[in-house]
């Protein structure tokens, strides 16, 4: 399967990608405290350690730990890792504190050290004064990231509490409006040509709907957050997105909510509407994601006797292929970092409902539809050495039975 999908896409040469900053001269950083090595530790506990929360937050850690927040250091996420490693030999070893801006925030100028490990870490959220992304959210990760000086954490409640062992405040607006916060690294990346990489944030404002980010990705889960709170429910932080259809303890259903599927079967015509629910592109974020829509008809005996494709998607099915493709000055396919041009972008379009039709043999009975996700493409998998992990092959997650 792997070497078969790999020729169906000889043809995108190296689709590997990652998602970049631009080199805009930086803006010098307001922030209230610019290290949080600068911060004083408030009586005793380190704000940049997850686990000493535990004791008195233990289900907000213990779901953030199975998020890849937690493991968005390069030692913790294989495919962040490679990437980091391939470009750092092409651009040079000074890369590595520009990716940790966003992949280890709290201590982005060491990217080995003990706090930059944690990740996104709960200190990089809430230990925060303000989140101030510039014109055109150019400050991104760290640099919009204003840290708190004493260690103070905010969260989306007014908190007066005495019985907590750090400084805490008022509810802080860049939580409660439920996207600042994720604007921040989010937003949108150029790479240094100017060609749009990540986009996430631009897709939700072109989105009709009012879902905020935290709506969707933290979502109101049962149960208190902890020993110390009060209330019957709290917000998850397992951060859902694609990852999870390769996490040890799966949630298919929220992979499955990103899709509605409708399809019909007439004579000869297949017709399928994939609507996009999510309020950002489908797939969103990282450049090298790819979704493969599979359709294969089956006969009365249950026998496959037609399908979309076999194993050269972006040859016999290119409609059936929601991905991006860039091309270098001389129109060969390239890295999204070091691409002029974006020059194939099918992936849904916020609340787009797309209709892809197909001629099928009278002899079909009903059709299995399913939507197959990719974090990277084949050609990109073997440029980053992953061959034969897990998080390199494809994983179905929406499906649908279309009868006649
Ligand atoms: C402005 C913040 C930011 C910076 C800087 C940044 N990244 Fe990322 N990176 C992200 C986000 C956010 C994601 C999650 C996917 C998405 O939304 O694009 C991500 C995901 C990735 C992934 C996909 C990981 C996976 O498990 O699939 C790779 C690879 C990656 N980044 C590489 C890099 C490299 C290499 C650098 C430095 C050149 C870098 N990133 C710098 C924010 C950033
Ligand atoms: C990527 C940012 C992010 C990270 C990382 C993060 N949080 Fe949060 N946290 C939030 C947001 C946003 C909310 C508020 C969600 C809402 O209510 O709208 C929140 C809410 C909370 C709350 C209030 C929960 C309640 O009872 O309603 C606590 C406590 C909390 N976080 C603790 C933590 C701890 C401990 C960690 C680390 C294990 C952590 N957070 C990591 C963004 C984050
Ligand atoms: C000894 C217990 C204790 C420890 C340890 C602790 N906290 Fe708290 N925390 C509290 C209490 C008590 C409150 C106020 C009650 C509440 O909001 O649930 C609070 C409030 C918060 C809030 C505001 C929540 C809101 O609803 O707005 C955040 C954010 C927070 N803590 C984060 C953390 C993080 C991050 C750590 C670890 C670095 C941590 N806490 C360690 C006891 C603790
Ligand atoms: C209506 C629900 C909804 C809203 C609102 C929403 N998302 Fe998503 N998001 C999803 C679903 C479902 C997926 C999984 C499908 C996919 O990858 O596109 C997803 C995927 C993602 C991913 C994974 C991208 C990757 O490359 O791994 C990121 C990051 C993300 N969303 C961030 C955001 C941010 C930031 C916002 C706010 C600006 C937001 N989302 C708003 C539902 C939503
Ligand atoms: C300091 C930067 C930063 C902030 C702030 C941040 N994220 Fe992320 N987020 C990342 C990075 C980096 C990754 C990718 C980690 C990796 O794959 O290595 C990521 C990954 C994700 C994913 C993808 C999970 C998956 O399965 O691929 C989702 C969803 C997500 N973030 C949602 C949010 C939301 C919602 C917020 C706001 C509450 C937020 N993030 C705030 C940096 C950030």
């Amino acid at each position: 399967m792997r070497t078969s999908l790999l020729a169906a896409f000889a043809a995108l040469a190296l689709l590997a990608s990652a998602c970049d900053e631009d080199e805009a001269p930086a803006e010098p950083s307001e922030s209230v405290d610019e290290s949080p090595e600068g911060a004083e530790p408030h009586a005793g506990i380190d704000v940049d350690d997850p686990s000493v929360c535990a004791g008195c937050h233990a289900e907000v850690v213990r779901e953030w730990r199975g998020s890849m927040h937690a493991s968005a250091h390069h030692d913790a996420d294989p495919i962040y890792g490679a990437m980091r490693t391939l470009r750092m030999g092409r651009e040079g070893a000074e890369l590595a504190t520009k990716c940790a801006n966003c992949h280890g925030p709290r201590d982005p100028a060491n990217p080995d050290s003990a706090v930059a490990r944690q990740g996104v870490s709960c200190a990089t959220c809430h230990a925060l004064e303000g989140v101030e992304r510039g014109e055109g959210g150019r400050r991104r990760g760290a640099k919009a990231l204003q840290w708190s000086p004493n260690g103070r954490l905010r969260g989306p409640h007014d908190v007066t509490s005495d019985a907590a062992p750090h400084p805490v405040g008022e509810a802080a607006p860049w939580i409660t409006d439920g996207e600042t916060l994720c604007l921040a690294c989010h937003g949108e990346m150029t790479n240094a040509q100017g060609a749009p990489t990540c986009t996430t944030g631009t897709e939700h404002q072109a989105a009709a709907g009012d879902g905020t980010c935290t709506h969707c990705h933290m979502p109101e889960v049962a149960g208190p957050s902890g020993a110390v709170s009060t209330r019957g429910t709290h917000r998850s932080h397992a951060f859902l997105g694609p990852h999870t259809l390769w996490a040890e303890e799966p949630e298919p259903a929220f992979m499955a909510s990103a899709v509605a599927l409708e399809g019909t079967l007439e004579g000869e015509a297949l017709e399928l509407r994939i609507t996009n629910q999510t309020q950002h592109a489908m797939p969103s974020g990282f450049p090298g994601r790819m979704v493969l829509v599979r359709a294969r008809g089956l006969d009365a005996e249950g026998e496959v006797v037609w399908q979309n494709f076999t194993d050269a998607p972006m040859q016999q099915d290119p409609d059936a292929v929601l991905n991006k493709v860039y091309h270098d000055a001389e129109g060969q396919p390239i890295l999204p970092p070091y691409g002029v041009e974006l020059v194939r972008d099918t992936r849904l379009r916020p609340d787009e409902t797309r209709t892809l039709r197909w001629t099928v043999p009278e002899g079909v009975q009903k059709v299995e539809v399913a939507l197959i996700y990719r974090l990277l493409p084949p050609p990109a998998v073997e440029a980053l050495g992953l061959e034969g992990r897990p998080e390199a092959g494809a994983r179905p997650f929406a499906s649908l039975t279309v009868e006649r």
